[in-house]
């Protein structure tokens, strides 16, 4: 019996070509991939999406960028995700205490989750084991609170004048440790406890933390000169602007912030104001590195690791376009 052509290919084809898509449904193999943040307004979670969107470009992956401020938006995100053929989400999540459901609803569809900045808490009150990348938190709490003080002391500032204002927000882990860490610093370095006044913003951004601060700040009239420390930048902006507006500047006010955006703003501003320095932290790390290690789950089966914690830089109006640069940062 004589094969003809076509058949010699097919089989040659069967022992080893890769099957193509027919024309028009999804290629084989093709990946989606979803990115949903609680603040879609807030520039960390933009930068977060400009560099999952890089790590998309590079690999040929197809990026959902999704904000989700509320339980019902993550679940309607994913059932969206689902209907796009998304086989996996990075998630900051707008409440920790949804994990329970966002994982029973990514089960359903088969899909894969990472979490980040933000980690997923369980019906019993334990962080859920699902893969995580958020900041060491404590830690970067401690570097600010180290940071305050050394300038502190270096301004010969009489402690007598001098307060400290924290804005706290208790109810989210990852913020309450970076608060928790500039306290200890703070104290541990000599600075008086009962000089460090607390205001707890309702949500962590600018106008909920202006608000905290002018509680804080009419509750202490007799503050001469501020140290300021809060859970991001948006908290330390938010207290800065308060200040101003009762007449403080950069010469009594000495503000720290963790983020990389909007403390760099206030860096390009001529006119130097309380912000002094910025605990950077890396959005890329965060964007790029979550969506390439979930990209990778999806693609090859590589688990990626459970819980990877990143660091920050202490960056000041001098160097701070240098830190970006050696972070890979724009
Ligand atoms: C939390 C905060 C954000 C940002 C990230 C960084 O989600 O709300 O402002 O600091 O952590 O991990």
């Amino acid at each position: 019996m004589r094969l003809s052509i076509i058949t010699i290919s097919a089989l040659v084809c069967l022992a080893g070509c890769s099957v193509q898509a027919p024309t028009g449904g999804p290629a084989q193999g093709a990946v989606t991939i979803g990115f949903i943040v609680k603040q879609p307004e807030e520039l960390w979670f933009q930068h977060e999406w400009q560099y999952a969107q890089q790590c998309a470009d590079q690999y040929g992956f197809k990026l959902i960028k999704m904000g989700a401020p509320d339980g019902e938006k993550v679940l309607s995100a994913i059932d969206s995700l689902a209907a796009n053929k998304a086989q996996g989400f990075v998630i900051c999540t707008p409440d920790v205490r949804l994990g329970p459901a966002i994982m029973a609803k990514a089960k359903t569809y088969g899909m894969k989750v990472f979490s980040v900045d933000d980690q997923f808490v369980g019906a019993d009150g334990q962080f859920m084991d699902v893969p995580y990348m958020g900041i060491s938190a404590s830690q970067i709490g401690r570097q600010v609170g180290e940071s305050l003080y050394a300038e502190f002391k270096k301004r010969n500032w009489p402690v007598e004048e001098t307060a400290a204002c924290a804005i706290t927000f208790d109810e989210l882990n990852t913020v309450k440790e970076r608060t928790d860490g500039t306290f200890a610093a703070l104290t541990e370095a000599g600075f008086p406890a009962e000089r460090i006044y607390r205001g707890a913003e309702k949500i962590t951004d600018v106008p909920a933390a202006f608000d905290a601060a002018n509680i804080v700040l009419t509750q202490h009239p007799e503050v001469k000169r501020w140290i300021v420390f809060s859970v991001n930048e948006e908290g330390v902006l938010g207290a800065i602007r308060a200040m101003e507006g009762r007449g403080f500047t950069s010469e009594n006010v000495i503000a720290i912030g963790i983020g990389a955006g909007i403390g760099f703003m206030e860096f390009e501003k001529t006119q130097p104001t309380g912000y002094f320095a910025t605990a950077v932290i890396s959005p890329k790390r965060h964007g790029f590195g979550t969506t390439e290690l979930l990209y990778k789950w999806i693609k090859d089966s590589v688990e990626p690791p459970k819980d990877t914690r990143t660091k920050a830089t202490i960056a000041t109006r001098e160097n701070y376009k240098q830190v970006k640069q050696d972070l890979g940062i724009e």
